[in-house]
């Protein structure tokens, strides 16, 4: 089957791999419909975290059950399914209490796996004509038959609900104020799950237009880093309150500042912007090894932190890997009962032979590539 394949920094290909089988009882396998390019990929893309060349990426990914282990009980062979970018076994301590990015049976040594990502075990990725689905029953959410919101629920994998936690892992409450850093594909989950929530205002920080136009169509107030500190414009809109209730940091480690790479800068901003005793939400990744880093530290993945002004403001702050089975079935219902249409950001649908076209223009942030679809 076709997969794409990661070959070296800047270069994936779409090759020829074996099509994965059933190994376990409990695994299913499904054929692709969609699978979307992830900002995270782009880290493993530009030679930012230890993957070796031969990866198939993709964790995003929905499709149709193909085949099923004789242990599956609850999926059966034409069902629509989405799976969350995690695989959790759904009995370890860390899934029964709902953190399965945290699986401690899937990926011995790690708590937490996914598919097609360093680091996150064995598990081939979904860009590709196949997917093997481990722990299927658990794993695979069930969608209405046909087409319908191919889009919305291809987003259901990732960055709706990792959107949504950011939002959740703030503390935010309806009413408030929020700022969120990265107008990427997660950033503007972000936003939007923020206005569905009730935000009486949304700050949306970057520095690409395309992206701050799409946050300003969902009601968010665009906030240009270019064109000054965005912590001095938050704080000019925010009323005395000393700051915004709530921020996200929705960049991570690749975070940029005047052109250059300076992996603490969301961190740093947040802690300036959001008000005493606020919170802030960090689905950003942060990673413990990162070869392409500035300095000796941030190679290890060691960061300055502020930590004397957030003690001072008292501050709160929640980050980690979305634990997406705590939110995709509700989200599904909101987009079923067509509450939520998070395709908006969705730019590019592609076949799989346009990936290496799609993932270098997505990388460069160019032509209005937010996010990419493909279709096998
Ligand atoms: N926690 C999770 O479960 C989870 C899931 C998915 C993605 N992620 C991570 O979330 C982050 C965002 O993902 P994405 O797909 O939106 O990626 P993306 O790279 O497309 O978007 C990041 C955006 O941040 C902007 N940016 C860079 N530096 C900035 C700064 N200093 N201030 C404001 N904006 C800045 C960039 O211009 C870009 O538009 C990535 O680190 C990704 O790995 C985490
Ligand atoms: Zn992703
Ligand atoms: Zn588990």
């Amino acid at each position: 089957m076709k997969a794409v394949v990661y070959k070296e920094p800047f270069k994936v290909a779409v090759e020829d791999v074996s099509r994965p089988k059933i190994q376990h009882a409990n695994d299913a396998i499904v054929r692709i419909s969609t699978s979307a390019i992830c900002g995270s990929d782009l880290h493993m893309y530009e030679g930012r975290t230890s993957a070796k060349p031969g990866i198939v990426f993709g964790h995003e990914n929905l499709g149709i059950i193909e085949e099923v282990g004789s242990g599956v009980t609850d999926l059966k062979i034409g069902d629509r399914v989405v799976m969350p970018f995690n695989i959790g076994c759904g009995h370890c301590r860390n899934c029964e209490e709902g953190n399965t990015g945290f699986c401690t049976n899937l990926n011995p040594g790690f708590a937490g796996a996914a598919y097609g990502y360093v680091g996150m075990g064995p598990f081939m990725g979904g860009q590709a004509e196949y997917l093997r689905v481990p722990y299927a029953d658990f794993n695979a959410l069930k969608l209405p038959a046909g087409d319908s919101h191919e889009k919305d629920f291809a987003l259901l994998t990732d960055i709706f609900p990792t959107g949504w936690d950011g939002v959740t892992r703030s503390g935010f409450k309806p009413g408030e104020t929020i700022a969120i850093f990265g107008a990427g594909p997660v950033g503007l989950m972000a936003a939007y799950s923020a206005k569905l929530r009730g935000a009486s205002k949304i700050f949306s920080v970057d520095i690409h237009r395309e992206r701050l136009d799409k946050a300003k169509s969902i009601g968010a107030i665009p906030i240009n880093r270019d064109e000054g500190d965005p912590v001095e414009q938050i704080l000019g809109e925010t009323e005395g309150e000393g700051g915004v209730d709530r921020g996200v940091d929705a960049v991570g480690y690749q975070a940029a500042a005047s052109g250059k790479d300076v992996p603490n800068s969301v961190l740093m901003s947040l802690v300036k912007a959001v008000r005493p005793t606020g919170g802030i939400g960090a689905p950003g990744l942060y990673v413990t090894e990162d070869p392409g880093a500035p300095d000796e530290y941030a190679k290890q993945g060691v960061l300055p932190f502020p930590i004397g002004m957030f003690f001072e403001k008292g501050l709160t702050m929640g980050t980690g890997q979305c634990n997406v089975k705590r939110y995709n079935r509700y989200l599904r219902d909101l987009i079923i009962s067509e509450v939520a249409k998070p395709s908006f950001v969705v730019s590019h649908e592609i076949k799989i032979d346009e990936a290496p076209n799609a993932y270098e223009k997505f990388d460069k942030r160019i032509e209005g590539y937010i996010k990419v679809l493909i279709h096998p």
